[in-house]
């Protein structure tokens, strides 16, 4: 597969026009804030995140319910409703993204960076047939002749793994299985071969066998298109078993991230070590909860947003300002008692 108009064999892809102008990260977010007005005051949802994501690299995001995964990566995306306001800084191959008109925007969703969600039926249009759905994310991003839409959908359809291509083109979602579904909203996703792909919980909804393709089809897009990936999950397994990095997200802020075999190997934050802990047994695909909530967001306490839970915190956590990540071995942490605790934290 190659990438823009087939002209570029995938693997010189650092060279394509859309490359990073330095050759840095293709995905690069840097104090990432996002907070929503409500009657009750403002949600913090997102408190100052930085990712960087480089071509042909799988980064996961993992963190409990409520933590801001889904928001950063909807405020990255330029999806998040009127209301949301947005702050820092969202780079796609060196463009900004936050504060580009809604026109810039559009141009770039769907096209150098495109989004998969949990539950492909409520994207997907019950009235329309399948191959037209897909290539209408062609049409709107490129000048192709319908014959070459027909034939560009009917290979999307192949490279997700969908049985009788051409035949299936016709049909309609109803007729599709929920893992067919999800492969279907993975070929939308990629129709323009995206730099960035953002898989937010793309298998919660399907069984275990399921999900083993559908996670075979995104680590194929992330090898062959070279595309970028960040792939937001709960299950530590998935990460153990596809991310090269990971980052773990708490209260809308960043705890610990570094390579994963470094990260479940020696944990540097104890809130890390409390998911790695839940970890499910065999047969059981979801985490266990940490005893204790994460705070109200619409007033984060001061310091660090973990230090209520954790069995390690002093008074210095609660100082302000919260703790960024800083590099602590291979891994980066934001524990301020990450130097004293090691050896002590035990995955
Ligand atoms: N439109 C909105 N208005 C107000 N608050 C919101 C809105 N959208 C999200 N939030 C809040 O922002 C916080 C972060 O939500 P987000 O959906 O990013 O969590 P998440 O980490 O993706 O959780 P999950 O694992 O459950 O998907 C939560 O406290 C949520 O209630
Ligand atoms: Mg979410």
């Amino acid at each position: 597969m190659a990438r823009g108009n087939g002209a570029t064999p995938a693997a010189v892809a650092p060279t394509t026009p859309n490359g990073a102008p330095d050759g840095g990260p293709i995905l690069s977010i840097r104090d990432l804030r996002v907070s929503f007005p409500t009657e009750d005051g403002a949600v913090q949802a997102v408190r100052g995140i930085d990712l960087d994501v480089n071509r042909g690299e799988l980064v996961a995001i993992v963190g409990e319910s409520g933590s801001g995964k889904s928001v950063s990566m909807l405020a990255a995306m330029g999806l998040l409703p009127k209301g949301a306001q947005i702050s820092g800084s969202v780079k796609v191959g060196g463009q900004e993204l936050i504060g580009a008109s809604a026109k810039a925007q559009r141009s770039v969703r769907g096209q150098r960076m495109a989004m998969i969600f949990q539950d492909p039926l409520s994207a997907l249009n019950p009235v329309h047939r399948i191959g037209d759905q897909i290539g209408e994310m062609l049409d709107a991003h490129q000048k192709l002749s319908k014959q070459a839409v027909n034939t560009k959908v009917v290979e999307l359809l192949e490279l997700v793994g969908i049985p009788q291509p051409a035949d299936r083109t016709r049909r309609y979602p109803h007729e599709f299985s929920g893992g067919m579904r999800q492969r279907v909203m993975i070929a939308m996703a990629i129709a323009n071969d995206p730099e960035v792909l953002i898989a937010d919980e793309p298998t919660t909804a399907l069984d275990v066998t399921v999900q083993a393709q559908i996670l075979e089809v995104i680590q194929r897009v992330q090898r062959e298109l070279r595309s970028a990936v960040v792939f937001i999950t709960h299950d530590l397994g998935v990460v153990a078993r596809i991310a090269d990095r990971v980052q773990v997200m708490y209260a809308g802020r960043s705890a610990e991230r570094g390579e994963v075999h470094d990260l479940f190997r020696q944990p540097t934050h104890p809130y890390t070590v409390g998911l790695l802990s839940a970890l499910p047994q065999v047969g059981r695909s979801r985490l266990l909860p940490i005893p204790g909530a994460p705070p109200n967001m619409l007033a984060p306490p001061s310091g660090c947003a973990f230090r209520a839970r954790c069995s390690y915190a002093q008074d210095l956590c609660a100082e302000d300002p919260p703790p960024d990540l800083r590099p602590f071995g291979a891994a980066e942490t934001a524990c301020r008692r990450a130097e004293e605790l090691a050896g002590v934290l035990q995955p």
